[in-house]
């Protein structure tokens, strides 16, 4: 029988962008059960938050509240939590071996508090080197809708602060992450309009290409 995949090779990054209301939990769910019949070993967790001292800075950015919070607090917000998040779970799991699967990651910092708060993105990318220093995803699957429909997906739930935006707001933040994408070959696109079976198929093809890929590289230079 041959070797699981996990198990030749470095632990993979795979992270998992979108606004509102595009699916990314059930989406999440697809990724992780593909890896599950690939036989890899995976983490799935979330930012902001995946430890205890990181949820609390998630309670913070989300949680309602009367004081106005400034773009630049968020910032460092979302970083204080992913300092922890990736010393205490991604660094030690990757190096073991172990594929982590992130909902949402810094790409998430530069769409939110960078394209749509309008903060420096200087900022956002001093943060990101001193804090991930060089940690990257591996791959970047975007969910792609148009903020007004994808607000009318939301629209009975009950909301956190920052779901409380305007469509201006997610609109910005859509561009944000479709800039991204045009910039980093990891990303790939996924429209989430599509029928909900159409993108449960595309983002398992998507992982699975992945995978391959990967194993292709891993033992090519075995
Ligand atoms: P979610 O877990 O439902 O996606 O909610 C997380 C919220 O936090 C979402 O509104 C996006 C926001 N967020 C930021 O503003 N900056 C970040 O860096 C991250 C990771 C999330």
């Amino acid at each position: 029988m041959s070797e699981p995949v996990s198990t030749r090779l470095r632990g993979q990054f795979i992270t998992l962008e979108g606004t509102e209301g595009v699916g990314k939990s059930t989406n999440l769910e697809k990724v992780c059960e593909e890896l599950a019949a690939l036989g890899i070993d995976y983490f799935c967790t979330r930012e902001p938050g995946g430890t205890a001292v990181a949820e609390k800075l998630r309670q913070i950015l989300l949680e309602p509240c009367a004081e106005q919070i400034h773009g630049i607090t968020e910032l460092l917000v979302v970083f204080a939590a992913r300092a922890q998040h990736i010393n205490n779970e991604i660094q030690p799991r990757l190096a073991r071996g172990q594929w982590v699967v992130c909902d949402r990651f810094t790409d998430a910092t530069f769409a939110y508090q960078g394209y749509a708060r309008g903060v420096n993105l200087d900022y956002v990318e001093q943060l990101e080197q001193w804090v991930q220093q060089g940690l990257q995803p591996d791959l970047t699957i975007l969910l792609d809708l148009d903020p007004a429909l994808a607000m009318q997906r939301i629209a009975g739930r009950s909301k956190d602060r920052m779901e409380k935006e305007q469509l201006q707001f997610y609109q910005t933040v859509r561009d944000g992450y479709l800039q991204r994408a045009q910039q980093y070959s990891r990303f790939k696109i996924i429209d989430a309009g599509a029928p909900i079976d159409q993108v449960a198929q595309q983002m398992t093809e998507c992982v699975r290409q992945f995978v391959k890929t990967v194993a292709g590289i891993g033992s090519d230079s075995a």
